[in-house]
């Protein structure tokens, strides 16, 4: 049970508004651990909240001819590779409850679509998930929960190896050159360092129904301490009681 405070203490008014917006949770872990899997466990059981699902996928810089050309020498698992600052702007815009346009991203041609978009809407709950959610800290600063993915490598290699054949037109050979040359130096230099920023470890990612359940009460309680001021705006809730 938390502690109430007078609706005059300026520092209570300002978490209460805090509160009201929605609740960012980030999902990260390495390549093919089950993030997506996770997420849409969350929002199955979140099904009364309106939930929205953002990933870093999205905001993968679409290559130049040049680059396209030598594609097997550009390093999709680098920070860089990302529009980090557009990603930035989407979810502090999702944030203070605006909707956003969402661009569209070919795995198979590295690209950009261009001429279509994904139109995501104010929403309860923001889930933001990719490989390097975390690194940034600005990023990191608008989640309220940080979930890592934390699933064997050689599990998360013979899934990527399974998943780049059959949906992203690849061949073994490639991917599994890709992996050594790329991926997994790139997990073991941004991925795995920005585990120590995660609130929740879940170990084998989405077949750990009890990490799940756990988490999904929590978001839950979140939520219900949200309603609530939504209900009592002139109640306001001393911030120790609501820390993540
Ligand atoms: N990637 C690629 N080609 C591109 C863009 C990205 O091969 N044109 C790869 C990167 O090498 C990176 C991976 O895509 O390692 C990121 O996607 P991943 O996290 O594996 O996909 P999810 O479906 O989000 O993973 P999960 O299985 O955990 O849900």
């Amino acid at each position: 049970t938390g502690f109430l405070s007078s609706p005059r203490s300026p520092s209570s008014s300002l978490i209460a508004e805090s509160i009201k917006q929605p609740f960012v949770i980030g999902v990260s872990g390495g390549t093919a651990s089950g993030k997506t899997t996770v997420c849409d466990m969350i929002i199955q059981q979140l099904h009364d909240h309106r939930v929205v699902l953002v990933n870093q996928d999205s905001f993968y810089r679409g290559l130049s001819a040049e680059e396209s050309e030598r594609v097997h020498e550009y390093n999709f698992d680098h920070p860089d590779a990302f529009d980090t600052e557009q990603m930035l702007e989407c979810i502090e815009k999702l944030k203070k409850g605006n909707s956003v346009h969402l661009p569209i991203y070919d795995f198979k041609n590295h690209r950009r679509c261009s001429e279509s978009f994904r139109q995501v809407n104010a929403s309860d709950v923001i889930i933001l998930e990719g490989i390097l959610v975390f690194h940034d800290q600005r990023v990191r600063d608008l989640m309220n929960m940080k979930i890592f993915v934390d699933t064997d490598a050689d599990v998360r290699l013979a899934r990527r190896i399974r998943r780049d054949t059959v949906e992203r037109g690849r061949d073994v050979n490639s991917v599994l050159e890709q992996y050594a040359k790329f991926v997994k130096p790139a997990f073991d230099d941004f991925v795995l360092p920005s585990k120590k920023y995660a609130d929740v470890i879940i170990p084998r990612g989405g077949d750990n129904h009890v990490a799940i359940d756990l988490i999904v009460q929590h978001i839950h309680t979140k939520l219900g301490q949200h309603d609530l001021c939504k209900i009592y705006p002139n109640i306001y809730v001393i911030q120790s009681t609501f820390q993540v």
